[in-house]
């Protein structure tokens, strides 16, 4: 077996994202921004206005995203919203919908979903001629699948109406991930369906285009204890996500598993406590203004 990246089987990607979400406090640290941090945010995008358009890129099966919805409805309780989805992952839009279906508090909220990439919306706004503008767009752990992340955030910034934003939510620059792929990046990097990049990299791209921006940093660790059990399922998942590649336990060549698997222990990586590895997992929040 050789080494393939781990977005080219769909659901082995959605079964070790789910092993990691378990592990890791990666929702508990944007539930945790969206309801201290995202109020103020929001209190300026829809002054007096209704409908509110909210675009939410690459939203997964939606649980964050309806926690965001919760605080804009909060704050607007006599707008109408309309939240469309950019999903290319069709299990991933049933599991949206399932969600959307068993939540209660989102009464005057309408859903339209769109099983594409970013890209492909783009392309379909962008012959369609009819560019709708939006109030708030975010892009949660997401720009790590496109592959032009200037030319896609210029082309969402121009949707925005005045007093829009856009949130971003991307591992730090101080994260565990930084340290990986910069040392292991060249010899896990299996095609161009994943970028390894990193919120510095945002921040450098929103300074060139002279965009206002925010950044916030959200403490989050990874327990990856289980990694270092030999033939561990959730440990094989979590190497999996952590590396991007299918499989990697079984397909990787000894010495880079081992190197790796060595490396994640040490304080560069990981927090040891109480006999745990807590793998740095700190995401950067950037508000861009409109
Ligand atoms: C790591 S998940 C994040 C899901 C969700 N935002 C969350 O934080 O729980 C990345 C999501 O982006 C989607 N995705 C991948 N490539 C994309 C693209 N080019 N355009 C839009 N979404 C994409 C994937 O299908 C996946 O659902």
């Amino acid at each position: 077996m050789t080494m393939r990246s781990l977005l080219s089987d769909n659901s082995r990607y959605i079964e070790s994202f789910h092993v990691f979400l378990k592990n890791s406090t990666e929702h508990q640290c944007m539930l945790e921004f969206i309801q201290k941090t995202l109020p103020g945010i929001i209190s300026s995008i829809g002054d007096g206005k209704s409908p509110l358009n909210v675009l939410s890129i690459g939203g997964g099966s939606g649980e964050i995203d309806l926690q965001i919805l919760k605080q804009i409805r909060a704050t607007y309780p006599a707008a109408a919203i309309h939240n469309e989805v950019i999903e290319p992952n069709g299990e991933q839009i049933r599991c949206y919908q399932e969600h959307v279906a068993k939540t209660s508090g989102l009464e005057n909220i309408t859903f339209t979903w769109h099983q594409e990439t970013s890209l492909e919306y783009e392309s379909r706004m962008k012959s369609s001629k009819e560019m709708k503008k939006l109030n708030f767009i975010h892009m949660i752990q997401m720009l790590y699948y496109v592959k032009d992340v200037p030319a896609t955030i210029g082309f969402f910034h121009s949707l925005l109406e005045p007093g829009a934003k856009i949130l971003i939510m991307i591992l730090s620059g101080n994260s565990g991930w930084a340290r990986l792929w910069k040392k292991y990046g060249p010899r896990l990097r299996l095609n161009a369906l994943c970028l390894f990049i990193l919120a510095p990299y945002i921040e450098e791209i929103l300074n060139e285009a002279g965009l206002k921006y925010q950044s916030y940093e959200l403490p989050s660790h990874m327990d990856i204890t289980d990694c270092f059990t030999e033939g561990n399922k959730n440990g094989e998942l979590l190497l999996d996500f952590l590396t991007e590649t299918c499989n990697f336990s079984k397909t990787a060549p000894l010495d880079l598993k081992a190197e790796i698997v060595e490396d994640l222990k040490k304080p560069e990586y990981s927090e040891m406590r109480g006999g745990r590895y807590f793998f740095n997992n700190t995401l950067t929040a950037i508000v861009i203004q409109s």
